[in-house]
């Protein structure tokens, strides 16, 4: 009997060469695994299409709840960006789909994973770093790695053993999609100075097409979690869903960016993520409202290495588990809601309220009421500027 392959499966021209490629070089039975992660793929086609392909088996998963759930919300609640552009929403697919093929590998008696990714990439890193956190028992294979053919040549090795050749493949574009944005590179946008085509975007209107008129959305938090939009409360796929739409057709949420991958390559990289850039901007508003200025500093800082290391691959860390202990604190009075004005592109916070702000009207008033007692600010200022006071008399380079 032949040792079995659980192979991370598209659809897509490069894993379906690969189950063919597995058999034929490793002499494995290949079972193909499709994760549902959102966007619109026909996952019976998928299925059907592995098993025509030759995988002795091909399984689906609907992973959407637990990728809003486990994922997606903890990064939001982070304020997780790489670079200051960049939502991640492939980055935290990445290990919830190595999770759940290790499950499936495990339960088959499989004596390896197998994914589609290039070597060039971070998808690469993410899968088999997850893998051997995970179970470092199986052996991972990445065919597209190894098998060293060009596009022309995948497909004529598709022809050659009459493997259907998708009409995605004639698409220029790689394209990555879940529930939290799409990711666009290759084809014309290899060009930095080129500006994105239309056809590059699915989920946004331009903001040429975008309405004339704004509109506004209402999102309600509790404890950092979104919890309704316009004040009707749905579970989080429904309204990261809702978002998207909303967000999307008002033309929110593209971003062109020149991006480090890990493996030290800079990369011009196209996104889509409406509702990913409306929910972070909303959350960081109401932390603005509800957290001290110490904590929204460090915060600040504990949201760049978060998004960091989705972005390197190292959901499965311990590093992990202790930043996301102190996010997780830090959401505690993060409850309210946030108002947002979108138009043709772009948008604004335009309003805020929380049960726990601590925006006081009677402190910050310069109107009648105020309770702020100003007597007490030369006080004040005499021992904040001490030390600098002192320095500066006796260390001249700053005096007059
Ligand atoms: N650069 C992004 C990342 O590393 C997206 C990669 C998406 N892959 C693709 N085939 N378009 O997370």
């Amino acid at each position: 009997m032949s040792d079995k392959v659980v192979l991370a499966y598209s659809g897509g021209l490069d894993t379906s060469v690969a189950i063919k490629w597995l058999e034929e070089k490793y002499g494995m039975d290949v079972i193909a695994f499709t994760v549902d992660v959102g966007g619109d793929r026909d996952l019976d086609f998928t299925q059907k299409k592995a098993a025509g392909v030759g995988a002795i088996k091909a399984v689906v998963a609907d992973a959407k709840e637990e990728l809003v759930r486990e994922y997606i919300f903890p990064a939001l609640q982070a304020g997780a960006v790489y670079q200051g552009t960049y939502s991640l929403a492939t980055a935290l697919s990445r290990p919830l789909m190595a999770k759940l093929q290790v499950e499936v590998a495990l339960r088959e008696g499989a004596a390896a994973i197998a994914h589609g990714c290039t070597g060039k990439g971070n998808d690469q890193v993410r899968f088999e770093v997850a893998a051997a956190a995970l179970a470092p028992q199986l052996k991972v294979i990445a065919p597209a790695r190894e098998w060293g053919m060009s596009r022309e040549e995948t497909i004529a090795y598709a022809k050659k053993h009459e493997i259907p050749i998708p009409i995605t493949s004639a698409s220029p574009y790689s394209i990555d999609e879940n529930l939290w944005g799409r990711s666009i590179e290759c084809g014309v946008l290899e060009d930095p100075w080129v500006e994105p085509p239309d056809d590059v975007f699915q989920w946004t209107n331009s903001p040429e097409r975008a309405p004339d008129q704004p509109g506004y959305i209402e999102l309600g938090f509790e404890q950092g979690l979104p919890v309704s939009v316009n004040g009707e409360v749905l579970t989080g796929l429904d309204l990261v869903n809702q978002v998207n739409e909303i967000a999307g057709r008002h033309g929110v949420g593209r971003v062109d960016h020149i991006e480090d991958r890990l493996v030290g390559i800079k990369s011009r990289e196209i996104y889509e993520a409406p509702a990913a850039t409306v929910m972070l901007a909303a959350h960081q508003a109401l932390e603005a409202m509800t957290l001290s200025r110490g904590q929204l500093r460090f915060k600040r800082m504990v949201a760049d290495e978060y998004a960091g290391l989705i972005y390197d691959g190292l959901w499965f860390s311990s590093h992990r588990n202790d930043l996301a202990a102190y996010v997780k604190s830090t959401q505690e009075y993060v409850t309210g809601s946030v108002r947002l004005k979108l138009h043709k592109g772009g948008f604004q916070i335009v309003g805020r309220k929380s049960p726990y702000s601590l925006y006081r009207h009677d402190l910050a008033t310069y109107e009648k009421g105020d309770l702020f007692d100003q007597s007490a600010a030369p006080g004040f200022i005499q021992l904040w500027g001490l030390s600098t006071k002192v320095q500066s008399r006796i260390q001249t380079r700053n005096s007059a």
